[in-house]
């Protein structure tokens, strides 16, 4: 069943539940999974840096190559698309692409761009944060991506179960980036499984521990 798009974002949120069984054989339009992307890119990022590449594997061939590797996770097969959540690794690197524009058309002073820019190049001498971040930022794409095919009437399974060395060396990851999670994108066979929460007051802490 889809969503409509009238739904309100909180609607679509209680909706969401990770889908294990896929109806296999069902493409997902090109024009689709682009606008799904286009909104997972959205997300908030440090630095505006944009840390997330979607690797979007749809092809038999290459899902059959990944099934081994995400522990045989039915899933990754009988899904529309599975798409390889990356993290990078030198964001930092996209600093020109983000803030030029801005300097060109005149709303960024070059003074600000240089001290921003020599802030992001401060901080990416640290390997640790350069991971943190990666992982952090694209995790926020991630969440979104799978609210944005819910919103659209795709259900989704963010998965971290599958050997991230080996899916690196079969899908020739640049070391730039890291495999932060996959995100199955399809239409159900079956309905999520409710899952429970811890509810919210166990959850709040406030002012201080
Ligand atoms: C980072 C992460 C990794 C996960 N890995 C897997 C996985 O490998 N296989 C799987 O079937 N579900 C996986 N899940 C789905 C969780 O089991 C699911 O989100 C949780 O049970 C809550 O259920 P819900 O998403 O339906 O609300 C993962 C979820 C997250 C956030």
């Amino acid at each position: 069943m889809s969503v409509r798009t009238e739904q309100s974002a909180i609607d679509v949120m209680k909706a969401r539940g990770s889908v294990k069984k896929y109806e296999p054989g069902v493409e997902i339009p090109e024009e689709e999974l682009r606008e799904i992307l286009e909104l997972a890119g959205r997300a908030p990022s440090s630095w505006n840096l944009q840390h997330w590449k979607y690797l979007v594997i749809t092809s038999r061939e290459m899902k059959e190559k990944v099934l081994p590797i995400a522990y045989n996770q039915q899933q990754v097969v009988d899904s529309s698309a599975t798409v390889v959540i990356l993290g990078d690794l030198e964001a930092d690197k996209n600093f020109e692409t983000v803030y030029k524009p801005a300097v060109d058309n005149g709303t960024l002073p070059q003074n600000v761009y240089d001290a921003l820019h020599g802030q992001v190049e401060a901080a990416y001498q640290n390997p640790q944060l350069a991971r943190d971040e990666a992982i952090l930022n694209a995790s926020l794409s991630a969440m979104q991506l799978m609210l944005a095919a819910k919103a659209k009437g795709w259900d989704t399974c963010p998965m971290g179960g599958f050997d991230k060395k080996k899916l690196t060396e079969v899908l020739n990851i640049p070391p730039r980036y890291i495999p932060v999670m996959l995100i199955v994108i399809g239409k159900p066979a079956a309905p999520a499984r409710p899952s429970s929460r811890i509810p919210v007051d166990k959850l709040i802490i406030r002012e201080s521990f």
